[in-house]
């Protein structure tokens, strides 16, 4: 017979009757002539009471030594305790095994971490990843909203690419039909054109660079959300970024308080996320991280050292403008006032985490375009279709992207961003 199963999240709105719950056994123990099974659904954890004169030996016997991860039906009574985590308890009347599970891998002990990245299938049902993904999909939940709901219309941009974006040092080459193609790095080249369409336009997907190094803040797959606003400048995009990032903090705080629990996270140091954030231009910058002791010199790019202590040196996201333009990609436009300079603005997230967001105006000249597309070394007849966007109608635009491992990672406070996406794909790793 079909059973009526109750999620565990639901639990509270079955105080004092009979339910059956389905899920997998986290862990157990025992107390004298009680067993707790500690049972997980993927919404959440329940512990399951078995007494001896509640349930046949069988059960009571059973519910004594079913193996971690097993997968059973429990039924039985939802009592409030305010001891038990979670609030409730389920007094148990009966168990029914699904399958009783082999030897599962990932123990309560200590693993390292190559170990757990082979298992990584299965370490996603403990709680600390769980409530990583969790807080995750919220996180998506909140950005999606959020351009949703400022007039911002979702426009989708290929993942097969014919051109470069970012550089060609990181293109994934893919043979499409004996042609040469590339993963795409960032939906920005599209979403121009569709600015020109629909205004105000994002697009959100995953996007692919061969990084070749290993650090702790680069994916070779990694999912980036891009605005792109007709008749935007800098300015206007930096504060658009500005409060778009207060926006999804705070909405991923008051969702996920539960899941910050978990993780230990002290949520203070994200209260803090308020408007406005510090800006600096670059060569301000430059001279912060030479007075900490940093020898970076005018024209150098930041790296991970330098957005460290840059970011560190502030409660909240610090935005950094007008990098010198050889630095940043071509399609930059230049600052008027100084052409070594690019219109471009990096946020960088507090307590060290680094760049989260890069954007800024696009270069809408049709000559200048074509000249860095030349300086860049780039493949002419691939942008063609985009260098119409400036022969019909050009006009100021500007855009950003902001990547969700970063941004997870940061919120978490995590140390990688390995455990802020399911599969994670990096040099060398790409199994499971
Ligand atoms: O600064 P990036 O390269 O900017 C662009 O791709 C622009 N075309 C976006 C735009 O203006 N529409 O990348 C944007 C963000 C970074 O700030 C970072 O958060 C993330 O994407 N990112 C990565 N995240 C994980 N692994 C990597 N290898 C990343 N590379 C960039
Ligand atoms: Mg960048």
């Amino acid at each position: 017979m079909k059973k009526k199963l109750v999620l565990i999240r639901d639990i509270g709105n079955y105080e004092g009757r009979e339910v059956t719950l389905a899920g997998w056994v986290y862990n157990r123990r025992s107390s004298g002539k009680v067993r707790f099974v500690l049972l997980r659904d993927g919404t959440g954890i329940i512990q399951c009471v078995f007494s001896e004169k509640d349930v046949a030996p069988d059960i009571f016997e059973l519910s004594d030594r079913i193996p971690q991860e097993s997968s059973v039906y429990v039924k039985g009574v939802v009592r409030k305790d305010l001891r038990a985590p979670g609030g409730y308890e389920l007094v148990a009347s009966n168990m029914e095994v699904i399958q009783i599970a082999e030897d599962y891998p990932i123990t309560p002990k200590e693993h390292g971490i190559e170990f757990l990245m082979k298992y990584r299938h299965l370490w996603l049902r403990s709680r600390r990843q769980h409530a990583i993904i969790l807080i995750r999909a919220r996180l998506i939940r909140a950005i999606r909203d959020y351009f949703d709901n400022q007039g911002f219309i979702l426009v989708d941009t290929p993942i097969l690419t014919p051109a470069a974006v970012e550089g060609t040092t990181t293109l994934f080459e893919v043979d499409y039909f004996g042609m040469k193609t590339y993963l795409t790095q960032s939906g920005q080249l599209y979403n121009e054109p569709n600015a020109a369409a629909f205004n105000k336009v994002y697009c959100f997907g995953p996007t692919f660079r061969a990084e070749k190094s290993k650090t702790r803040r680069h994916l070779t797959e990694f999912w980036m959300v891009e605005p792109e606003v007709a008749f935007a400048d800098l300015e206007d995009i930096m504060d658009l970024a500005e409060d778009f990032l207060c926006y999804i903090v705070a909405r991923v705080l008051s969702e996920c308080q539960e899941q910050f629990k978990v993780l230990e996270r002290d949520i203070t140091k994200l209260e803090a996320v308020k408007k406005p954030f510090p800006r600096l231009t670059y060569t301000e910058a430059v001279k912060k991280l030479n007075e900490h002791g940093n020898p970076t010199k005018w024209g150098d790019d930041f790296g991970g050292d330098e957005e460290t202590i840059l970011s560190s040196l502030y409660d909240r996201p610090l935005m950094i403008t007008h990098y010198p333009a050889q630095c940043k990609a071509f399609y930059m436009k230049r600052d008027p006032n100084d052409e070594n300079l690019a219109l471009g603005v990096d946020v960088l997230a507090p307590e060290g985490y680094g760049e989260i967001i890069g954007g800024g105006e696009r270069e809408d000249d049709l000559k200048t375009l074509e000249k860095r597309i030349m300086e860049h070394k780039l493949p002419r007849e691939a942008f063609e279709w985009y260098l119409d966007t400036r022969r019909y109608g050009t006009f100021p635009h500007s855009g950003f992207g902001l990547g969700v491992e970063r941004t997870v990672a940061w919120l978490c406070g995590l140390s990688h961003v390995r455990e802020t996406i399911p599969y994670p794909r990096m040099l060398e790793k790409i199994y499971p």
